[in-house]
């Protein structure tokens, strides 16, 4: 790692913070063309090696209005002093438990607004307990789960739920989100972090406890509330007469959406209920893909 001197980190509107990562690559893909190369938007990559930076640069067919940004997310005073040259920083490194908290730490305390891709309760629920009063007081904006975990289940609720106040003047008690087919895998960090939350849970029953509670994202003092239907093995769902069994992201996702309620001063009502599963068919088929499908979530999970 080439280390940058504090002192020459570039002012900019936007940092993309693990760029050379997996879904750094991506996003450095579509930032740029889109917003940095027309000058609307000081873009910045930034992550732990200059040679791979380099090499999206190169890729990006950038010039020298793409600047880098070389430190170690764990290097305190970097990131530090990068916080105070942008205006929002975009992070893609994970596992965000292992190297995100100075981070959102120094985001917080600098009024620099962040968003992530986490998929990790445990972590975020430690964010929000030590930043969110920080960060309401400094006006950062401090996003996490902003990837497939979980805008489509937090987004998709909210449209649902305008549109129920438009036809029926109020929001609907219980939503369901029902996954007919994925396509993609997952990627190399984010099985990293799916198994370090996994091994956070098994050595510490506090953070077994943060993971069951639905409504662990809340502001504290919210955290509690009606009981919350999971679809935790293989079931039939009437409403939608098909065999449902456990989605993998559900367990993120119908936390991130509680949050969402209780930020909105309940604006879908505190009896509100939100439960996400895959559909695996009809019939005798449809049961055995579900059976087949809830074994092997739990054996996942269970390490076996
Ligand atoms: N919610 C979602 O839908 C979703 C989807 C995909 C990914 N994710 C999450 O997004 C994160 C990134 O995933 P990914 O697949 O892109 O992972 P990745 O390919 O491993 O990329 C992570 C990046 O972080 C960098 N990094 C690691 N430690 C660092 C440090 N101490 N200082 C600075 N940079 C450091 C890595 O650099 P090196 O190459 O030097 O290690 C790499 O460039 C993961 O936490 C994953 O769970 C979420």
């Amino acid at each position: 790692m080439n280390k940058q001197k504090h002192a020459d980190i570039p002012e900019v509107d936007i940092v993309l913070w693990g760029a050379a990562g997996f879904v750094g690559r991506l996003l450095a893909a579509w930032l740029w063309p889109k917003y940095g190369a027309s000058g609307d938007v000081r873009l910045a990559l930034g992550g732990r090696k200059k040679s791979e930076l380099e090499a999206v640069h190169k890729e990006l067919k950038a010039d020298d209005r793409l600047p880098l940004i070389v430190g170690d997310a764990l290097d305190e005073t970097f990131i530090d002093a990068l916080t105070k040259k942008a205006r929002l920083i975009v992070s893609t490194v994970g596992p965000y438990a292992k190297y995100g908290s100075t981070l959102v730490a120094a985001c917080a305390a600098n009024g620099t607004d962040y968003c992530d891709l986490s998929g990790e309760p445990q972590w975020m629920h430690r964010m929000i307990n030590a930043h969110q009063e920080e960060a309401e007081a400094s006006g950062a904006r401090i996003v996490h789960a902003c990837g497939f975990d979980s805008i489509p289940s937090d987004l998709g609720v909210l449209f649902l739920q305008t549109l129920a106040q438009k036809r029926f003047g109020h929001p609907m008690t219980d939503v369901k989100l029902r996954v007919k087919a994925l396509r993609g895998g997952a990627s190399g960090g984010t099985v990293a972090s799916m198994l370090n939350v996994i091994e956070e849970i098994r050595k510490d029953p506090a953070v077994a406890k943060i993971a069951k509670n639905p409504y662990a994202l809340a502001p504290e003092g919210m955290r509690s509330g009606v009981r919350q239907p999971n679809v935790s093995t293989f079931e039939y769902d009437k409403d939608i007469g098909n065999w449902v069994a456990p989605f993998v992201m559900a367990a993120v996702n119908t936390r991130v959406v509680h949050r969402s309620n209780a930020l909105m001063g309940y604006a879908w009502g505190k009896a509100f209920t939100y439960d996400e599963a895959m559909m695996m068919g009809d019939g005798l088929t449809g049961r055995i893909r579900a059976a087949a499908f809830a074994g092997a979530i739990g054996a996942f999970l269970l390490g076996g």
